[in-house]
């Protein structure tokens, strides 16, 4: 029984369903990763996790519990950060200002998480007061992942967080991402770049038409000669 999973998920955007059937699942301190051809429903399958998207059949459990029912900002309370592949940060606020946003649930002081934020990210420091919209897209990503870390969530999920950024500031991430899963969060990642996402995913799901098509460790399914031929690009 996984922390999180998206059991058999079908559903779409009111026509014809996206979602054929995917299941999801993911343990704290482990890193998850979907890869798939453009279009396959990875981003689907993150909003239906997330409750952005009503399920037809299935259901989605965390820690045990049914949150099927549940809004986006009641699974925030419950534990999930999601960091959406388009528009996932203020580009008119200030770096601090967006982590600020991500805190929005809380009461509390979050000064020791924006602080972890900012070890984590140590550029994010230096460059708090200035517009996220001025930073380089690394730099962005790092604010996106950033402000969903400022609800200490124990489940992150990232939609293709390396996404236009350069081969060393894509290694870079992953290493931060590592770092995370590290403190015993649950890692939920759709990624484009397969075959160095696979490397480091505990768990690796290839989906193809909203469906599960391989699912296995990431190490397997890199050695598997038909994901390679088809998904790796040999
Ligand atoms: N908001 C939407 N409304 C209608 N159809 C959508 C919407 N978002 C995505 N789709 C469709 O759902 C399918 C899966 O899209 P998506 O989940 O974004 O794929 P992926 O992330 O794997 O590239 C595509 O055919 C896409 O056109
Ligand atoms: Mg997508």
């Amino acid at each position: 029984m996984s922390f999180l999973i998206g059991e058999t998920m079908r559903g779409g955007y009111g026509g014809a369903d996206i979602l054929n059937g995917c299941t999801i699942a993911v343990d704290k301190g482990e890193i998850a990763v979907i890869v798939g051809p453009n279009g396959a429903g990875k981003s689907t399958a993150m909003k239906a996790i997330f409750g952005m998207l009503p399920l037809r059949e299935g259901r989605v459990t965390l820690a045990g519990q049914d949150i099927t029912a549940l809004s986006p900002q009641d699974r925030v309370k419950a534990g999930m950060g999601f960091v959406p592949q388009t528009s996932n940060v203020f580009v008119s606020m200030s770096v601090q200002e967006n982590l600020e946003m991500g805190a929005y649930i809380r009461h509390d002081d979050f000064s020791d998480t924006m602080e972890q934020v900012f070890d984590l990210f140590p550029i994010l420091k230096e460059k708090r007061r200035q517009p996220a919209g001025e930073l380089s897209g690394g730099q962005r990503q790092q604010v996106a992942v950033g402000r969903a870390l400022m609800t200490r969530p124990s489940l992150l999920m990232l939609d293709e967080p390396t996404a236009g950024v350069s081969p060393i500031v894509m290694d870079e991430l992953f290493d931060r991402i590592i770092e995370v899963a590290a403190t015993g969060i649950a890692i939920l990642m759709v990624e484009q770049n397969a075959r160095q996402a696979l490397n480091i995913a505990d768990r690796g799901y290839v989906l193809v038409q909203g469906s599960n098509r391989f699912t296995d460790t990431g190490e397997a399914l890199l050695a598997n000669p038909e994901v390679r031929a088809t998904f790796l690009g040999g």
